[in-house]
């Protein structure tokens, strides 16, 4: 299943990782794509607050991953360093284990995850919008539905 919404400002962002973040559970597997400045760490950020993480999340592009401790700990990873090696074995703990792993650049390493997962595209048009497209089957594919009857502009 596939749902398109635009994001129009930063509450819109936050009205999204809100929405989200009411369907988690553990293993949840988020692949966040999108050019550069796209805007996937600040969804990140709005999840992690959401999930009621307080530390300041930055941007893992350097360690690849940060792990923040919750009642569901989250995974931050940013992999895209490893757009031409195409895995990293210390990531799979991560990716299969307890908590939720959201990962940025999620395309370099497709051959590392589960075949379902939920996915958002991030795309800025010219006028400055975010045009977000997201994909979800399996279990995943109610939360797509969930997005589509609660989020609206
Ligand atoms: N919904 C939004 N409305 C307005 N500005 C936004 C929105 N989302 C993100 N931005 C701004 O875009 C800039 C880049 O965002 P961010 O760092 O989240 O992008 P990114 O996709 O993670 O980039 P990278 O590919 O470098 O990791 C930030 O200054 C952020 O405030
Ligand atoms: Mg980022």
């Amino acid at each position: 299943m596939e749902v398109t919404i635009f994001i129009k400002s930063l509450q819109d962002t936050e009205k999204l990782a809100k929405i989200i973040s009411g369907n988690l559970f553990p293993g949840f597997i988020l692949g966040l794509t999108g050019d550069l400045g796209s805007g996937k760490t600040t969804f990140t950020k709005y999840l992690a607050k959401n999930m009621g993480i307080l530390d300041i999340i930055n941007s893992p592009t350097f360690t690849i991953l940060k792990i923040y401790n919750s009642n569901l700990d989250l995974y931050h990873m940013d992999v895209y360093r490893l757009e031409n090696i195409g895995y990293d074995y210390e990531l799979d703990d991560y990716i299969y284990g307890e908590g939720v792993s959201v990962i940025e650049w999620y395309q370099y390493i497709l051959n590392m995850l589960p075949k379902e997962l939920l996915k958002i595209a991030i795309n800025v048009n010219n006028s400055g919008e975010r045009v977000i497209t997201i994909n979800g089957e399996g279990r995943y594919e109610k939360i797509v539905k969930d997005i589509s009857y609660r989020y609206s502009n």
